[in-house]
């Protein structure tokens, strides 16, 4: 049984579809923990509400990025994760941090890496005039947004699409993109070679 720890700072709408899927697929893992840099985020109560530990580590509280990643890990380790999964974890973190969970640390980013790292993406998808737009499941690397891709879904940007049009038709991909990538990770069948990911066939 692997264990998961997912880190939030918000809705939490993705850890919720890891959760969900987890459960409905019968894996062999469980989410060991959900943790928070915000003490508001929305997604800890589905979190409690399904009985799964939750931490706040408030980020607030911390004078630098070294000490509040020094104690955002003590956190999660306390939970022994075979793998820490970023859903909406909206932090730019350390390399020590990173390089601790290194190879065993995913995040979803809300746009088609290596286009629009950072913020705003659905603003940036439509300011650039794309016809199309999606989500990535990448290992996380020192640079931000810029690990090895795991996998990516991709939508069409339609006339009259609005930010929050574009972003909605994103999110319901990326709950379908997030629970597949994670389960690829639980199930042994993801490496990194030469800094491309394999997907290795079902054993
Ligand atoms: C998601 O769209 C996720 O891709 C994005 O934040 C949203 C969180 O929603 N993440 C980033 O922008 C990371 N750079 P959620 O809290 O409902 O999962």
């Amino acid at each position: 049984m692997k264990n998961i720890v997912i880190l939030i700072s918000g809705r939490g709408s993705n850890m919720e579809a890891v959760v969900r899927t987890a459960r409905s697929e019968g894996w062999p893992a469980r989410v060991a923990a959900v943790i928070s840099n915000r003490a508001d985020a929305g997604g800890l109560a589905f979190a409690q509400a399904h009985g799964i530990p939750t931490a706040v580590v408030p980020s607030k509280n911390y004078p630098d990025r070294a000490s509040f990643d020094a104690a955002l890990q003590h956190e999660i380790d306390r939970f022994a994760p075979d793998l820490v999964v970023l859903a909406g974890f909206m932090r730019i973190l350390t390399a020590p941090f990173v390089a601790h969970y290194e190879g065993r640390m995913l995040n979803i980013h809300p746009s088609l890496l290596p286009a629009h790292p950072g913020l705003d993406t659905h603003r940036k998808c439509l300011e650039a005039g794309e016809r199309e737009h999606g989500a990535t499941v990448h290992f996380v690397t020192a640079e931000l947004d810029h690990g090895p891709v795991v996998a990516q879904a991709r939508v069409p940007v339609l006339p009259g699409d609005t930010e929050a049009s574009l972003a909605a038709r994103v999110l319901l991909e990326e709950h379908k993109l997030y629970p597949y990538a994670v389960r690829l990770f639980i199930e042994d069948r993801l490496s990194i070679e030469q800094g491309d990911v394999r997907i290795a066939q079902p054993a």
